[in-house]
């Protein structure tokens, strides 16, 4: 039930139409990816409810006229998300069984994206998922964000409160259960304000990500950076790391 409300809310608040800016810059670097490795088929690890991926999936198949095809996977499936998503079209699909990011199954070919879930994988595991995409000559993307400084450490419990308490009514899957999480014995607020700031603090900074690739493979092109989009609710900032093999199978 918790687990849900966080990825309900994440969903709500990274998808968010104010936020357009902000898919448009991830869907603009992931088509260009995925034109280089000659793909048009995410693999989506760790999807909890999509976050911002089926606004980027939205604008890479209308604005930007790339028919992407999208799966996605988690280890703890939120099933009636999946269900949901899968039912409305838009070129996506869903595994109903857990799908472990450490342990991809073979048959899920396609181009890996992890949204805001990179830094739960310390980085031994966090290097095995890369290693794992190298060695089936696979693209992957990872977004994360926001990035990893004392400010946000600080604030992120507060954020993620306020937008728990302000937002509930609006997001999906609302339930009685849900307002009295929220409003009475408010365990989904205090457990977003965990989650966000354990992941704050956990969040893989530009450099450590650069350490992490290192031999990994000659045969990939690495793009990792930072970037600031502007939108209506403030600058967002966001760490990308994106490997591409040079050769595709
Ligand atoms: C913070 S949520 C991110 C969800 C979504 N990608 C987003 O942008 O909102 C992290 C998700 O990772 C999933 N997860 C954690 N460990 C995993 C693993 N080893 N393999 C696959 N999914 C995992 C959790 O179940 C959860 O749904």
């Amino acid at each position: 039930v918790l687990r849900d409300y966080v990825t309900d809310h994440l969903h709500f608040i990274l998808g968010m139409h104010a936020r357009v800016a902000f898919h448009r810059a991830i869907a603009s670097e992931l088509k260009e990816a995925m034109e280089r490795a000659g793909t048009r088929e995410i693999v989506d690890l760790c999807s909890g409810a999509g976050g911002p991926l089926l606004a980027v999936q939205k604008l890479l198949r209308s604005e930007m006229a790339f028919p992407s095809e999208v799966t996605l996977t988690d280890l703890n499936p939120n099933e009636s998300f999946f269900r949901e998503m899968e039912s409305a079209g838009d070129g996506v699909q869903a595994r109903l069984d857990p799908i472990d990011a450490l342990n991809v199954p073979d048959e899920l070919r396609g181009f890996r994206t992890l949204f805001a879930s990179f830094h739960h994988f310390r980085p031994a595991a966090a290097r095995r998922i890369l290693e794992d995409a190298v060695s089936k000559k696979t693209g992957v993307a990872v977004f994360e964000w926001p990035e990893r400084t004392p400010l946000f450490v600080a604030v992120m419990g507060l954020i993620c409160i306020a937008q728990a308490l302000v937002f509930t009514p609006w997001v999906r899957n609302l339930s009685v259960a849900r307002l009295l999480l929220t409003y009475v014995l408010p365990l989904g607020p205090l457990v977003m304000a965990w989650d966000g700031t354990v992941s704050v603090l956990r969040t893989y900074t530009v450099q450590e990500l650069r350490e992490m690739t290192k031999g990994l493979d000659a045969d990939y092109a690495w793009d990792i950076q930072s970037i600031v989009v502007k939108t209506p609710l403030g600058p967002m900032s966001t760490t990308f790391l994106i490997g591409v093999p040079t050769r595709p199978s």
